[in-house]
Parts: structure tokens; sequence; C-alpha cells
């Protein structure tokens, strides 16, 4: 039976650090009252010149290094991203050019926060049926453009960044199981109210930003985050002890927090990067994942559970052998 594995993870995070105190210049917020509420210290903003497709290239490029293949090796791009360089193609076709790659299918994918979480369970399908042996997975995101920075209530959660893993063919079980949930209904408490179909009137209008009621949607993650590790678990006939390893969409620290709390997981088994990183939506797990396998904390046989949440609402997880 044909399993997949991650071979090799990379990270890209642009140049710009902005900080909570250059933040208390732009709108009328604290260091103090960013840090308590979200754990966030800083975050990383892409060059005006810098697209989606620029900081997927860098991330990508590190991820097959480090899985020690050649790019002509991949037969399958997956970008999964809220923040595409353009209309079409997709940032996967742009990236799948940049890497020299011809043929192979490349597409991008969008389910926000949750969009990462998504793209690896498609990954996996394909990997598993024999659709692809190589699978290039990434999460790309320039978040920057579609925050309204007047707006104190989400101007200073977010961040831009890329993530990706090679995932691999694999006699081994390394994805072990996924679940992925979605609710349209949520809608209204986040969302980016503009796009082409809608006008793009609207879009020059300045209505392309992410509106949130943060309240309700923190309610609604951590009740439903509780829920999605139980169904993991169950589904896999593990007790939450057995995890290694925590990696969870990086939105606020008090999210995480109450994640492991319900898994009784201690913090110094979760890996937490929305302190440096923002709220980065679908780069933010393969950014966190790639920081713990480079600074040795995630070894090879460990078991990681990838859980997200984000704007749709969807939400779902990835429990892994490494
Ligand atoms: N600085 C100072 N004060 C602020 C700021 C700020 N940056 N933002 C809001 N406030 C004020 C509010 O105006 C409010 O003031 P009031 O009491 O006078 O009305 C007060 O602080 C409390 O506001 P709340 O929104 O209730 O604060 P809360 O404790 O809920 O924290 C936060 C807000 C951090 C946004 C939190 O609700 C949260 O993290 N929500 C979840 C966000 C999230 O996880 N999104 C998920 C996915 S994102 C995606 O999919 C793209």
């Amino acid at each position: 039976m044909t399993h997949s594995q991650v071979i090799g993870t990379g990270g890209y995070l642009p140049e710009k650090v902005l900080t909570n105190a250059e933040l208390e210049t732009m709108v009328e917020t604290s260091d103090a009252w960013i840090f308590e509420r979200t754990g966030i210290r800083e975050r990383h903003i892409a060059a005006p010149e810098q697209t989606t497709c620029d900081l997927a290239e860098a991330a990508a490029r590190r991820a097959i290094e480090a899985a020690g293949i050649s790019a002509p090796d991949i037969d399958l791009i997956i970008v999964a991203t809220t923040t595409p360089d353009q209309v079409f193609p997709s940032t996967a076709c742009l990236l799948q050019q940049r890497l020299g790659i011809q043929g192979c299918a490349a597409f991008d994918l969008q389910a926000v926060c949750t969009g990462f979480v998504y793209a690896l369970d498609v990954a996996d399908k394909f990997i598993r049926t024999g659709s692809a042996r190589h699978a290039l997975v990434v999460g790309a995101e320039t978040l920057s453009r579609i925050i309204d920075w007047s707006d104190r209530g989400t101007c200073v959660l977010f961040g831009d960044g890329a993530g990706a893993v090679v995932l691999s063919a694999s006699d081994k079980p390394g994805i072990l199981s996924s679940h992925l949930h979605a609710d349209g209904r949520y809608e209204p408490l986040l969302t980016v109210p503009a796009g082409i179909s809608r006008g793009y009137d609207k879009v020059q209008a300045g209505q392309a930003f992410i509106h949130m009621q943060g309240r309700e949607v923190f309610k609604v993650a951590v009740n439903t985050l509780g829920g999605l590790v139980d169904e993991t678990m169950q589904a896999n006939g593990l007790q939450r002890s057995d995890v290694d390893w925590l990696v969870p969409h990086q939105a606020n620290y008090r999210i995480i927090e109450a994640t492991a709390k319900k898994m009784s997981l201690p913090m110094d088994r979760v890996v937490v990067t929305v302190q440096e990183h923002g709220n980065t939506s679908a780069a933010s797990i393969p950014l966190a994942f790639d920081v713990a396998v480079r600074d040795g904390r995630i070894q090879r046989g460990d078991t990681v559970l990838l859980e997200a949440f984000g704007a749709g609402f969807t939400w779902g997880s990835v429990l892994l052998n490494y």
C-alpha cells in the first residue's frame, strides 16, 4: 500500500518586520494590548514589489533542497492561498514556471487559514491513489494587501509569509488521517466582501479588506478545534498523550493554548510562532512546521497533529508520522 510522507520542509518570511511599537504609531493600540490578547509581538510584511509567488518560490526551493530531490521530480503542485498574484493563471502555475517544471498538474486551493491542511489532504490522496509521487504543497500569503491599516481590530493580527513541504510516496505511513470541514453559514463573521465577480469597482473603492467579528470568531474557533482534536484521536484509536507535537494554525496564542489544554498537552509540545509571524493564514502551519523541523524539535518518527480554523468557516486537521 502506498502512503505519503513529508520528506522536506521550507519556509520564507519577507525581510521587513513590523513591530507592535510601529503599529502604535499607526492606530490607537499598544504593545501590551496586542500581546495580551493575541501573543503577537511582530509580523513580516512583503515589500511592495514582492508577490505571493515570490514568497512561495523561496519556501518551495528550501523544501525541495531539504527533500534532496530536484524540481523536475515534482509531479504535483498545490498552492494554498487567499492572496494569489493575479486572477489567472493560478499562483501554482506561476510557481511551476519559476521552478522550471513543465507538464505536471498545478492548481491553487482556497480555504483561507485552513488552506494548507486542505492542500495536504488533497496531495495525500493524489499520492495514495498513484496519481503523483512527489507533491509540492505550499501555503503562501501576502495578507498585508487585504488589510485595512486603519482598522485596529484586524491590522494588528496578520502577516505575510510562505511555507512548503514535499510530500512523497512511501511504503511507511506518514499521513495517518485528515479531517476537513466547512460551514458557509459563518461567512459574515470573517470575510473580504469584494472580488472580481462582485465588481472590480468595490476592490478599487477599498472594500477588499478583512472584516472580522473577532470575539465571535474566537468563541467558535475554540469550541470547534476542541471537537476536531477528539475526532482526529478517535479516528486513529489514539490517546491525546500519543501526540508528540501540536502544530496549530497561528492565529492567536489564547486559541492555541485552549486547544493544548483540551489535549492536556504541555505548551512545550506545541509549536508556537505567532509571536514573531502573526497570522499568516495558509502559510502559518507549514512555516511553524519548518521552524520546528529545522531547530530539531520535530524528529523523524514523531507523531504530529496539524490543525487549523479559518474563514468560511473552514477547519481541518492532519495527523502524521514525520
Ligand atoms: N488595540 C487596542 N484596543 C483594541 C484593539 C487594538 N488593536 N482592537 C480592538 N480593541 C478594543 C475594542 O475596540 C474593544 O473596545 P471596547 O470594549 O471599548 O468596545 C476592546 O478592545 C475589546 O475588543 P474585543 O474584540 O472584544 O477583544 P478580544 O479580547 O475579543 O480580542 C481579538 C480581539 C484579538 C481579535 C480576538 O477576538 C481574536 O483573536 N479573535 C479570533 C481571530 C481569529 O482567530 N481569526 C481566525 C482566523 S483568521 C482567517 O481565517 C483569515
